[in-house]
């Protein structure tokens, strides 16, 4: 009896949910809709932990300046998307030294097979055929540290990271099973619309930053006109309908796209455009977006101004995530056998 008596007067442990963006350049509709709308949503509820994944940056040759720029314009542009640090811990993956510690560590439970079957390996050492360096071969197991340095219970991404988190998965049951329980198994968190948003001048690639056409995706903080002019543009069909359906797959993106950034379902939508041509849905589409992401950008506007305050708050979350990691890392290096310091 007394047993339960102190169960039921322990607070109940918040799940945990961990999961990192890269600071290489822009931010897209596709980054926010499939990731990073999630994570502002899911504050309330759990323990969120989210990092600048600028690590994993590098993996690709980035200009000192630009970088430098880049991250921390990513780091005002989540605050401005909703990121709430009473909430939350927000820091900057390169500040907290026990990353690349357990990254290490797990480079040497995981298999060279099992990181060459990595779907973004392969794209992404096709794509940088001069520069296959072994940091893109590892960054899954950067990846997995990243994860389970947390104890993450979930992990908010889009689908392109569903295979990366598998081998988190297997990586951290590897471990468990060859010492004893040390990481929380992580499940990904994958929204039902929105998961693979894809680009708009080629609906059968998912959208993405490193596109080079400009037309393909759109940026956060693109201008209300540039986002006007890419959607008019967004390659459809000729079959004419505002139709969900197999082999639409430009309009089945704008609906996904739509119904993300106005919560209407797809039904909805159909009747709404019913009778009315492409050219009509694609301003809607638009006009959608453009309103969705004003106060982002204009709270983005003044938070970039401030740049002291953006330090204190990278730095004071560095701080937090350096303590909770460290716990894991120490526990780590204990089972394996390091000889303490
Ligand atoms: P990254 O920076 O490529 O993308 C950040 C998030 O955006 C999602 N995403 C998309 N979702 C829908 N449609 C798209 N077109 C689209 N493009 C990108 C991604 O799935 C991701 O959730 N390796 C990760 C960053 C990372 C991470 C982590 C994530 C590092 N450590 C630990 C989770 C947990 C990456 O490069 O994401």
């Amino acid at each position: 009896m007394s047993t339960t008596n102190e169960t039921s007067t322990q607070p109940e442990r918040k799940k945990v949910i961990f999961s990192a963006i890269q600071p290489s350049g822009t931010i897209t509709l596709g980054n926010y809709l499939g990731a990073l709308k999630n994570w502002i949503a899911l504050q309330d509820e759990f323990r969120c932990i989210f990092a600048l994944a600028d690590l994993h940056a590098i993996t690709v040759r980035q200009e000192p300046a630009k970088f430098r720029h880049n991250t921390l314009e990513a780091y005002a542009l989540l605050l401005a998307c909703g990121i709430d640090l009473e909430k939350s811990i927000f820091f900057i993956q390169s500040h907290v030294h026990t990353h690349a510690e357990l990254a290490w560590i797990l480079n040497c439970y995981t298999q060279f097979g099992e990181l060459s079957r990595m779907t973004q390996f392969k794209d992404k050492s096709a794509k940088h055929a001069d520069n296959i360096n072994v940091g893109l071969f590892a960054y899954p197991s950067l990846m997995a540290a990243d994860i389970l340095l947390y104890q993450a219970d979930l992990v908010p991404v889009g689908a392109d990271q569903k295979q990366h988190l598998e081998l988190s998965r297997d990586i951290a049951a590897r471990f468990n099973g060859a010492y004893s329980p040390t990481f929380t198994i992580p499940d990904p968190y994958i929204p039902k619309t929105g998961a693979r948003i894809m680009s708009l001048q080629d609906p059968t690639k998912k959208m993405s930053k490193s596109d080079e056409n400009a037309n393909g995706w759109i940026a956060l903080l693109d201008k209300p006109e540039d986002i006007m002019r890419k959607f008019k543009r967004a390659v459809t069909d000729s079959d004419g309908g505002v139709r969900y359906a197999e082999g639409k797959d430009g309009v089945n993106n704008l609906m996904g796209i739509y119904s993300c950034v106005t919560e209407k379902r797809y039904e909805q939508i159909e009747t709404e455009f019913e009778g009315k041509g492409y050219g009509d849905f694609k301003t809607a589409v638009a006009e959608a977006v453009i309103e969705h992401l004003r106060p982002i950008q204009e709270r983005y506007a003044q938070l970039i101004q401030d740049k002291a305050y953006l330090q204190s708050c990278y730095a004071e979350s560095a701080q937090k995530a350096l303590s909770i990691s460290q716990r894991t890392l120490s526990k780590v290096m204990k089972k394996i056998g390091f000889l303490p310091g």
